[in-house]
């Protein structure tokens, strides 16, 4: 039996808890995620979201647990993308009279292809209202947090603002609120959703905390994971910092190794960062995960990539990770290509490539070593980053 819960007077949590969850385009969840949508019961009946197809069972499930979903008047759409819309359908065929509400114009372009160009929809401009009753619910547009599309529902008689993927964690978790998970916990899984997901539109969710800053908040309530009571304020504040991209003397050391030497050549780079007293995270990319390398970089201002020439390319695991971080692009950082070669340095320079192209500033020539890296290739190695940093290695760390 399929349980909603109350999370205000009339307002019931009624998503689905995706615990076998894994992936989601390239971010991966090891505790999985969870897909939130809201009922209101007021004169008239509205539901904040829906949920990943083949959970649609779930969500008017849970539904059913409050009220027939038949009753349902409104259906808000904050976002198009397959997570939160993707059960649309199947709720409208439980729902016949329901109006589908979405963001005009662009969340109408993403609806006309999911349920046909003949349905009608309430399109919603930047700051409009529409009344449930004794609350109403009103939208602010927030494009690219986290396609063009997004907005947010605000209830004014309840304080709760219904933020979409804006605030979000992949945590599946019996818990719905903050304070039940715990706030370091939600806000670790906030922060890496942040990295994986929001970063690349940093600049547009800056605007979007800017737009929702000075609303009266009881609930931030996302469409991923728990939903924010206890650390309100906290979530904006590492919002707004990590808005900023701006790093910390800190840096990331991935590699691929075919036989050992460009790993024996990461573990020489980090050292030599560590000498200099930059605090280091190192990753074996074969065996690591890149979500969680991606959540480090947000906070690195020197990322070292390193790959041996294989097949006049870069290995597998190197190439998937620059496809990965050419996507989400973080700026304001500093790359080092590096890795060894036998006849021709390619890997190196390909790596150098596609972090200049992904805007990191690339200051050094790729660090290369021909065949195995010996110990003359670790002192220049150690060299050319203690130049880099313009800092001496200091003795005894
Ligand atoms: Fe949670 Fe952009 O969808």
């Amino acid at each position: 039996m399929l349980k909603a819960r109350e999370v205000k007077p009339d307002i019931y949590w009624v998503g689905a808890i995706e615990w076998n969850e894994r992936y989601i385009h390239g971010f991966t969840m090891p505790g999985g995620s969870t897909n939130n949508a809201y009922l209101i019961v007021d004169e008239q009946v509205a539901l904040i979201d829906t949920c990943t197809p083949g959970f649609e069972d779930e969500l008017l499930g849970r539904i059913a647990d409050v009220i027939d979903p038949a009753r349902i008047d409104y259906i808000v759409s904050n976002h198009g993308e397959k997570d939160h819309a993707g059960s649309i359908e199947a709720v409208l065929a439980a729902a016949p009279r329901a109006k589908v509400v979405t963001s005009s114009p662009q969340g109408l372009k993403v609806l006309r292809r999911y349920c046909g160009t003949d349905r009608e929809f309430l399109a919603m401009a930047d700051g409009d209202e529409l009344s449930l009753g004794k609350r109403t619910l009103r939208f602010i547009h927030t494009p690219m947090v986290h396609w063009p599309d997004n907005m947010v529902a605000y209830c004014p008689q309840d304080r709760v603002l219904f933020s979409n993927d804006a605030f979000g964690q992949f945590l599946a978790t019996s818990q719905r609120f903050d304070d039940e998970a715990g706030p370091d916990l939600a806000l670790a899984c906030a922060k890496k959703y942040f990295a994986n997901i929001v970063m690349p539109f940093a600049r547009q969710t800056a605007k979007a905390v800017a737009a929702v800053r000075g609303l009266e908040i009881d609930l931030i309530a996302p469409a991923h994971g728990v939903i924010w009571r206890s650390a309100i304020e906290e979530i904006l504040d590492c919002y707004e910092a990590w808005c900023a991209l701006e790093p910390a003397d800190a840096a990331v050391v991935a590699y691929a190794s075919m036989y050992g030497s460009t790993g024996r050549m990461a573990r020489t780079i980090a050292e030599a960062f560590m000498a200099a007293g930059v605090k280091v995270r190192l990753y074996d990319l074969q065996v690591s995960d890149i979500s969680d390398i991606m959540t480090e970089v947000m906070d690195a201002r020197w990322v070292a990539l390193g790959s041996p020439t294989h097949n006049k390319t870069v290995l597998p695991a190197m190439g998937q990770f620059l496809t990965y971080l050419k996507g989400l692009a973080p700026q304001g950082r500093c790359g080092i290509a590096f890795g060894s070669y036998g006849w021709a340095p390619s890997g190196p320079a390909e790596i150098a490539e596609v972090l200049q192209g992904a805007g990191f500033q690339v200051p050094l020539d790729p660090l290369t070593a021909a065949w195995d890296a010996d110990d003359a290739d670790d002192r220049r190695l150690c060299q050319a980053i203690s130049d880099l940093l313009g800092r001496p290695a200091q003795q005894g760390r």
